[in-house]
């Protein structure tokens, strides 16, 4: 049995650990800055071992795949700590802030012969590889029309989000699901236009990102500035797929291109989504893979470095 151990007692490693209880993996232990508050994450969520330390839970022989749960500015180095110290690792998206630190994590891990995964849980959801596959089985025809619309309504307090020195902006948070789907659907586009919303702290924080390919176009608009219906229409030559919540997906209707209803894709989550990723990991760790065939480190980086040709044009890096 895969034996994991979560770096941050924040709010989504509670999310991972409700999802590692309906997969085949041990809830083993949960590392914290502050002992208190692992002790009491290990109780609530049924985890053997609590530490306060990261340094303390990679040096437990026992731990074989970490999860990093914490803001993004923190993810580099914390994934060479673990992989210097063996151990497999599954980290949160934006998996770094820019693609330079993924080629050193991926490099480093392949040196060491360690597995990494970005954590992009989306990509893994049942519903979302069935939409894939009905897409290239062409039922809606071509392809040509991509609109994701993904804001909240941010709360300034949430440094998480808004601090620049912790990975803040909305590409990073949310934008990078909206280029995960592009890119599922799409692959990488030809040229790229956008326009930024800058908060005064010097993050993103309202955003829309038009791709645009030989023969189709994607438009995102992402953002914290306001709550709006979470969404992404696909339309092809012969038909269309609403998506609602698509990044955390488990429902999505088809029609023909007179708008009627032809087909409902639904597969309920097992517990709350993130459990498929790590169905994923496991069966990579089970096969001695180094990384997986459906995230591959490849995309990662891919997804990276749109995200720096963006905020480059944003004037952010
Ligand atoms: N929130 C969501 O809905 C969501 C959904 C999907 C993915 N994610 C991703 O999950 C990751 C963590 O997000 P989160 O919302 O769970 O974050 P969070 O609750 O704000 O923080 C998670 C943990 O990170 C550490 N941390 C937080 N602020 C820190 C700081 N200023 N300096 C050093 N360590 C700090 C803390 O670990 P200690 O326990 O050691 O104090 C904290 O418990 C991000 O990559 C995010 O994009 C979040």
């Amino acid at each position: 049995m895969i034996r994991f151990g979560v770096i941050g007692a924040g709010r989504i490693a509670r999310t991972f650990a409700e999802a590692l209880k309906k997969t085949e993996g041990c809830a083993y232990a949960i590392a914290s800055r502050d002992a208190a508050k692992a002790e009491a994450f290990k109780t609530m969520h049924g985890f053997e071992v609590a530490y306060g330390s990261y340094e303390a839970m990679l040096n437990d022989p026992l731990v074989d795949c970490v999860y990093i749960a914490t803001p993004h500015a923190f993810h580099k180095a914390q994934m060479l700590l673990a992989i210097d110290h063996g151990k497999a690792v599954l980290c949160e998206k934006a998996f770094t802030v820019n693609a330079a630190e993924a080629e050193e994590v991926f490099a480093r891990a392949k040196a060491q012969g360690v597995f990494v995964m970005e954590a992009m849980w989306s990509r893994f959801l049942p519903t979302v590889r069935a939409v894939v596959r009905r897409v290239h089985e062409h039922v809606i025809g071509t392809p040509c029309r991509l609109d994701i619309d993904f804001s909240f309504l941010g709360d300034p307090n949430d440094t998480r989000l808004y601090d620049p020195k912790l990975g803040g902006g909305a590409l990073l948070d949310i934008g990078v699901y909206a280029i995960t789907f592009a890119n599922l659907i799409f692959g990488a586009p030809e040229r790229i236009e956008t326009t930024a919303e800058m908060h005064d702290q010097g993050v993103d924080i309202a955003e829309t990102i038009t791709y645009h390919y030989v023969h189709a176009t994607a438009t995102m608009r992402v953002g914290f500035t306001e709550n709006r219906p979470i969404e992404a229409r696909l339309y092809g030559s012969e038909g269309s797929i609403r998506m609602p919540w698509f990044w955390q997906m488990e429902t999505a209707h088809r029609y023909d291109k007179g708008g009627v209803l032809i087909e409902t894709l639904s597969h309920p989550h097992r517990a709350n989504g993130f459990e498929y990723q790590i169905d994923e990991v496991i069966r990579c760790l089970e096969a001695n893979k180094l990384e997986s065939d459906w995230m591959p480190h490849r995309t990662t980086l891919d997804i990276l470095r749109q995200m720096d040709t963006l905020r480059h044009r944003w004037s952010m890096n």
